[in-house]
């Protein structure tokens, strides 16, 4: 019911679907009569119903934990309530961009050689791939191709792996727009066996979204620790295989979209407790915030251009 609510007021998602999707939940606990009158009452009556910006006290307790700067968390808090500004970003520097030389504000349709993404991400790519001194790149979890294609751009000649088809659809859908082409191939990187090491790897794990919350907002009353373990479980087995795919002096850099801290400081803290030759190196980036082990996106940063999705990102070196 929290869920549903959160999207009624805070997502484009059509009222029906929302309340299809509730009822086929609810039937688990036998419910869905309840639910379904419900939702539907509260769907008629609106307009009369006022939502309060009431913040969930488990995903207030996880943000306060980790922008301790009452600044940084009040515009988290506002921004919660408020649609997301898309971005679509140049393949090429461009002097009249908003931000970096390639991002523009999407307005009502995609540029020529652009590609829709928040300036979040742009962020992350912007402020690691001068890590990568070869600039033969594995991306490990790479579709629908956000970071890939702005690697590609960046003059990396990237290896695009995923495990699921229907993103790499996706994905080859962005690159021919585009008149791109990278290497790409559906592989399970878990399970697949590389027949050499790399000196460069992103891996932009799966995680919970938790920092995508302007656009999902149903995320911020969906934490549900022991989904948060599955991914942190997920994410240190892939930190493993990239361990050990990664020659030495080779770079990696962790991303997720997410704040929690088992997916995040906690994740990269395993790492290092186990691998003594992995060595944690400083980003330079304005917009972002260090914490341990790694680094945060600070939206306010981006206040002037509507704000961002949280990312934190850790950049790794085999030593
Ligand atoms: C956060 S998304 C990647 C977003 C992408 N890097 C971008 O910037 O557009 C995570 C991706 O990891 C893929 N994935 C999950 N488990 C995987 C695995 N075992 N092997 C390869 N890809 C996997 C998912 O299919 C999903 O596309």
């Amino acid at each position: 019911m929290k869920i549903s609510l959160t999207l009624f007021y805070f997502s484009n998602k059509p009222h029906h679907a929302i309340v299809n999707d509730s009822v086929e939940a609810s039937k688990k606990l036998k419910k869905e009569k309840l639910v379904n009158g419900v939702l539907r009452n509260i769907i008629r009556d609106k307009r009369e119903i006022k939502y309060g910006k009431y913040i969930y006290p488990s995903f207030k307790k996880i943000l306060d934990k980790i922008f301790s700067s009452k600044s940084i968390s009040d515009y988290i808090y506002e921004s919660l309530f408020v649609k997301p500004k898309n971005y679509q970003i140049s393949l090429f520097d461009r002097n009249d961009a908003l931000y970096g030389k390639r991002v523009y504000k999407l307005e009502k349709k995609i540029f020529k050689e652009c590609f829709v993404q928040d300036i979040g991400n742009f962020e992350v790519i912007k402020s690691v791939y001068k890590f990568f001194i070869d600039k033969n790149i594995i991306d490990v979890c790479a579709a629908p191709g956000g970071k890939s294609i702005l690697l590609s751009s960046l003059g990396f000649n990237v290896f695009a792996i995923d495990k699921s088809q229907r993103q790499i659809d996706k994905l080859k859908e962005n690159l021919k727009r585009l008149n791109i082409s990278l290497n790409i191939k559906k592989i399970d990187f878990l399970i697949h066996k590389f027949s050499k090491k790399y000196n460069s790897i992103l891996l932009d794990a799966p995680c919970s979204a938790l920092g995508t919350f302007r656009r999902n907002p149903d995320v911020t009353v969906k934490i549900d620790q022991s989904i948060i373990k599955k991914h942190q479980k997920t994410q240190l087995k892939m930190l493993e295989k990239s361990i050990e795919l990664l020659n030495k002096q080779g770079f990696l850099a962790y991303v997720v979209c997410s704040f929690h801290p088992f997916e995040t400081i906690d994740v990269i803290d395993k790492v290092i407790q186990k691998h003594k030759n992995i060595k944690i190196h400083n980003i330079h980036s304005d917009k972002m915030i260090k914490r341990q082990n790694g680094y945060f996106i600070n939206p306010l940063k981006f206040k002037d251009m509507g704000g961002s999705d949280i990312f934190f990102v850790s950049v790794l070196e085999k030593i």
